[in-house]
């Protein structure tokens, strides 16, 4: 059995013992040197970054995690009932990073079947091991089987065993940080990845009224802003920048046109910005932003519209009571 998993994603060079990661540079490079400047959201999580969104998770104005939880929690054994039929399911999630809100869905296969495989893909080693040892040590029954791949580029999966369907999970409102073009992309390259019995449950966060949107990307304790802002620090790090943290200011803003909240970092004045290892300058008119995020807010049924579109037949979609959030199921027909 092989795996195609020694790929190599990612290339450095070293400038005066700095590491630099190609592919940090070169979207950089073309984000800053754009009109409007932006920067592209996987570029908020290095370390610093991916604990300050955990504590976003747990911020009392930030529902999504919550409430999707409370959805998992109460229909976890009908998802996966729906998606296992009479087969036994494995459970391929995208994303190593879901932790507690996976683990419903884990014990409710357990509870069916037993025992359950659950494979995480993942570009980084990190957060594999880190869910290898999160999931292993913690729920009895589950086998973890880390895949290192980049999921956005299609899936590289073993063809399942007879008698086995899968079910890939892509929760937690992931897909919002896609434009529609590239998110329905995503997901026709996973359903190519697929086989007829096999399954998606996508996680997404609903349209809802602009202050509720808002409060959850500009929360009052400034966990949200310090997150955004992070990434330029991450730049003076890892490009050797000069960015100045005091002279940029997070701002979300609801875009109804387009169904989603974006986020941006304001030039509070007029600077230059030196990142040595690119040997580049960019230049800010005060109030001109870099936008770092979309995060997309799906209307009732946009969801089921997107599965149909690539591929899947909608099976099942599970709300909260107030409907701030969905969870869908897809199947393979
Ligand atoms: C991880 C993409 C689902 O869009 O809500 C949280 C990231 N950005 N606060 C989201 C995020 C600002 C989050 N996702």
């Amino acid at each position: 059995m092989t795996h195609r998993r020694s790929r190599t994603y990612r290339t450095s060079w070293t400038t005066g013992g700095l590491r630099v990661d190609e592919k940090v540079a070169a979207a950089v490079r073309e984000g800053l040197a754009a009109r409007p400047k932006w920067l592209p959201p996987w570029l908020f999580y290095d370390e610093a970054g991916s604990r300050l969104f955990e504590a976003i998770t747990q911020l009392p104005e930030y529902y999504l995690t919550r409430t999707e939880r409370g959805i998992l929690a109460g229909h976890a054994a009908e998802m996966v009932a729906k998606a296992a039929g009479d087969a036994r399911l494995r459970l391929v999630e995208l994303g190593a990073g879901s932790a507690d809100k996976t683990r419903l869905l884990l014990a409710a296969a357990i509870e069916r079947q037993q025992t359950v495989t659950y494979e995480p893909l993942d570009v980084s080693v990190t957060a594999l091991e880190a869910a290898r040892k999160r999931i292993e040590g913690e729920i009895e029954g589950v086998t973890v089987l880390p895949r290192r791949m980049d999921y956005t580029q299609g899936l590289g999966l073993d063809s399942a065993a007879p008698g086995e369907r899968r079910l890939v999970l892509y929760i937690g409102s992931s897909i919002g940080n896609f434009v529609p073009g590239a998110a329905g992309a995503l997901l026709e390259g996973v359903r190519r990845g697929l086989a007829p019995g096999d399954g998606l449950l996508l996680g997404v966060d609903l349209v809802k009224d602009e202050a509720s949107l808002l409060a959850a990307y500009n929360d009052a304790a400034g966990v949200t802003a310090a997150f955004n802002l992070n990434l330029l620090a991450r730049l003076n790090g890892e490009l050797e920048g000069d960015f100045d943290l005091e002279k940029f200011e997070h701002r979300a803003i609801f875009n109804r046109e387009q169904s989603r909240v974006e986020m941006h970092l304001v030039s509070t004045c007029a600077q230059r910005v030196w990142l040595e290892a690119l040997g580049m300058t960019a230049l800010f008119n005060e109030g001109e932003t870099i936008h770092t995020e979309n995060s997309y807010k799906y209307a009732p049924g946009a969801a089921e519209k997107i599965l149909t579109a690539a591929g899947f037949t909608p099976a099942g979609s599970w709300t909260d009571e107030q409907e701030r959030f969905a969870v869908c199921l897809g199947l393979v027909e």
